[in-house]
């Protein structure tokens, strides 16, 4: 870290390079209040700017130091003595601006950026509040209204938006530097404006409090810190700026120590370990600068989407010119949706569509850098796929499948160069979904596995390495939560009571819910291939339903009873009757929801144990990022693991065995014995 000064005719050039961020470190808050010291001592400087070197501003309080006692100079104490600086200070910005990063800025007498430049406080995502200011001056600077939303919402604003709202002073064009040495010139000779901290709120609306209130709340649901972040606001804007002052950092330091934030940092950090696992370091991944899909159904579609979206030219290969035309119509019904939604352009859609060709003719993919295999879940199909592949296209080409369950080895028998050949698993909508579960195979080359995550990172996606077994992470998980669903069921629960508590405890939706909507034949597929295989898969009530043609929804009905045009689940009689049939002789108790929610994500938590300790999965917070981006489990939980061991994995264990003992779950493995042993899963991981 280095904080370097220079002067030139009167204005001081304060420069941070705290790599990669330029996250406030004690060190550099130490630095800054020398500098403050320094450059008021300093008769020849008028004014200072402070601008920071690499990709941009400080992003930022440095949340490695969130989990350790705070350590003086606290950032308050910083920001007010830029503030209080005897000579002016300018923020000058680019890249991001972000929680104490914009807090310092907001103790700059100016702010200027570039254009490109965004600013915000995302503390709420960290599952904190901003706790340099941010809450307090904000309201001061742009008003009430404008600083509920920053604050509660956690999303940046790009520079424009902030010249409107008053946040910046002036958009820079051109060298951003001597943008902001131009504008020091000009500024020194005038008026200084009142520092914010002195400035009073804007009187709000009478009501406006109680809708904001209602508004944060909708939106946050079990998240705590939106609701604390509007109160500080709230309190900034009632009371004089030293009691609020008090009050943001009492909630900050409070939120801090919290559960909620602790396992939103595990997330954050987890999201930005995952696309460089420390296996593939110095790899160099394939180029991808074209790409392909085989298949333009719901997933084809999807993932030529997401791969058009990353800009990357895509051809679309169907069976037949009427398949073809299906196919298109398939990817042209995603960007209509994403019009529809807002969130592009009819003009930007056209583009993207513009650039997916389709066609039946294989010859096409001669010079195609990467190849993406999404048709029928049918393993003769896919190798009849791949023959077709190994013929047309370059050797160096990359080939994956986007199967949910087959063997990706068995998939890639008799492929030609077989060293490029992986599995990548999309979630549905593949446009949409941010996992990206990434197999190699047994003789996929490291450089292709690193291409699988070059290409998550341009897709935009979380991308996970999973080994080969059946379903991958993610599914292998998702059929425990079916069969433990349908456990509860036979001991005393019904679909309601089950979906309440899961939806209680984070979910969007709870298993059953979530069957209806995507259809209950898929699993059932996937259960008559385990049992060809000779397994035994549990699920006495879904094959009975499957064997009515109880799909879900799309069947009007499934778990639930659905009325035609009304997606509002209805409970079943005929369910119901099927539910006491098959739990005729069974014991049955009376669930709560904590017992629910016990017996549904502890079993889950033993299958992810063994999936770490056969190496299917690398690391447990690899398996929460699956959780958390292809299942829509709570982010503010941490993820399945993070989940356990912050509820003790003794506990853990003790309570799998106590299920196990009433025939309600497997016993714990030996591996979640031995992590309960040693206090974590980090013994488990590869
Ligand atoms: N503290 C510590 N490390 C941080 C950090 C932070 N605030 N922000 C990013 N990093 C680290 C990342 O862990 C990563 O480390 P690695 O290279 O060792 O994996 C590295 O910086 C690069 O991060 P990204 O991969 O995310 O880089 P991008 O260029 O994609 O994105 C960014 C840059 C937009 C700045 C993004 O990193 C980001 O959004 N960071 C978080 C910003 C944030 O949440 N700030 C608020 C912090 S809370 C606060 O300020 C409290 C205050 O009110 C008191
Ligand atoms: P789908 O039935 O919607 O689409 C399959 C498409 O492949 C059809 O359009 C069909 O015409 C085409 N096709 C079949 N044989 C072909 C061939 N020889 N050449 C070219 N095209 C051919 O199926 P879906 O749901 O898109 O699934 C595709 C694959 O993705 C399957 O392996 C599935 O297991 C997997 N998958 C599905 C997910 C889902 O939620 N639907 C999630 C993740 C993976």
């Amino acid at each position: 870290m280095t904080v370097s000064i220079i002067s030139e005719n009167g204005i001081a050039v304060v420069t941070i390079d705290n790599p990669p961020v330029n996250a406030l470190s004690q060190a550099l808050r130490q630095a800054l209040v020398e500098a403050v010291a320094k450059l008021d001592a300093d008769a020849a400087v008028k004014a200072v700017v402070l601008i920071c070197a690499g990709r941009t501003f400080i992003a930022g309080a440095d949340v490695s130091e969130f989990g350790k006692p705070p350590q003086p100079p606290h950032l308050p104490d910083v920001v007010a003595t830029i503030e209080g600086a005897r000579k002016p200070w300018v923020a000058a910005i680019h890249g991001s601006a972000l929680g104490g990063g914009l807090e310092v800025a907001l103790g700059c007498a100016w702010r200027v950026a570039v254009a490109s430049a965004s600013l915000g406080l995302p503390e709420v995502k960290l599952g904190i509040i901003p706790g340099a200011g941010g809450t307090v001056r904000l309201p001061r600077l742009i008003g009430p209204a404008a600083a509920v939303e920053l604050v509660t919402s956690g999303s940046p604003v790009d520079a424009k938006k902030a010249e409107g709202l008053g946040l910046v002073d002036a958009v820079i064009e051109g060298d951003l530097l001597a943008g902001a040495i131009a504008f020091a010139n000009g500024a020194a000779g005038k008026t200084r404006p009142e520092p914010i901290s002195s400035r009073a709120v804007v009187p709000v609306e009478a009501g406006f409090w109680e809708g904001a209130e209602k508004a944060v709340a909708a939106k946050a649901k079990r998240e705590a810190a939106p609701l604390r972040a509007l109160a500080s606001v709230r309190r900034a804007s009632e009371t004089d700026f030293a009691s609020a002052m008090a009050f943001e950092r009492e909630t900050f330091l409070d939120l801090r120590g919290s559960q909620q934030a602790s396992a939103l940092r595990h997330v954050f950090f987890a999201e930005r370990a995952a696309p460089r696992p420390p296996e593939l370091a110095g790899i160099t991944p394939r180029d991808v600068r074209s790409a392909a899909v085989i298949g333009g159904g719901t997933m084809g579609a999807g993932i030529a989407a997401a791969l058009r979206d990353a800009g990357l030219p895509v051809i679309l290969i169907e069976r037949d010119a009427a398949a073809v035309e299906r196919g298109l119509a398939n990817v042209k019904a995603i960007y209509d949706g994403s019009v529809k939604r807002g969130r592009v352009t009819q003009a930007i859609a056209d583009a993207r569509m513009a650039g997916v060709a389709g066609s039946g003719d294989y010859g096409l993919l001669a010079d195609t850098d990467l190849i993406i295999e999404a048709v029928f879940e049918d393993l003769s199909v896919k190798r009849a796929v791949f023959e077709k592949l190994s013929a047309v296209c370059r050797p160096d080409a990359v080939l994956a499948t986007n199967t949910s369950y087959l063997d990706p080895d068995a998939i890639g028998e008799g492929i030609a160069h077989p060293e490029r050949f992986l599995g990548l698993h999309f979630f549905s909508p593949a446009h949409i979904m941010k996992l990206l579960e990434i197999v190699p195979t047994g003789t996929t080359a490291p450089d292709v596995l690193a291409t699988g995550f070059a290409l998550a990172r341009l897709l935009g996606k979380i991308p996970v390495r999973a080994g080969i077994c059946d379903g991958f992470i993610g599914n292998r998980i998702l059929k425990v939560t079916r069969a433990q669903a349908e456990r509860l069921l036979l001991s005393g629960a019904t679909p309601a009571a089950v979906d309440a508590a899961m939806r209680a405890f984070g979910l969007p939706m709870g298993p059953f819910e979530a069957q209806d909507l995507g259809g209950l034949d898929i699993a059932a597929f996937q259960r008559k291939a385990a049992r060809e295989r000779g397994e035994t898969p549990f699920a006495p009530v879904a094959d009975r339903l499957c064997a009515l043609e109880r799909y879900g929804q799309k069947t009007g009905g499934g778990w639930y009873d659905y009325q035609p045009g009304d997606r509002a689940p209805k409970p079943s009689d005929t369910v119901a009757a099927i539910i006491a049939e098959a739990a005729e002789s069974r014991a049955q108790r009376a669930w709560d929801e904590a017992g629910i929610v016990d017996a549904i994500l502890l079993p889950m938590v033993n299958e992810a144990t063994c999936i770490l300790e056969e190496h299917v999965a690398l690391r447990a917070a690899d398996i929460d990022l699956v959780k958390i981006h292809g299942y829509g489990f709570p982010r503010w939980r941490g993820g399945p693991m993070h989940y356990a061991e912050g509820r003790g994995l003794s506990e853990v264990v003790a309570v799998l065995d106590r299920l196990a003992a009433d025939g309600l779950a497997e016993p714990p493995s030996d591996g979640l014995r031995r992590a309960a042993k040693a206090g974590g899963f980090s013994v488990l991981a590869g």
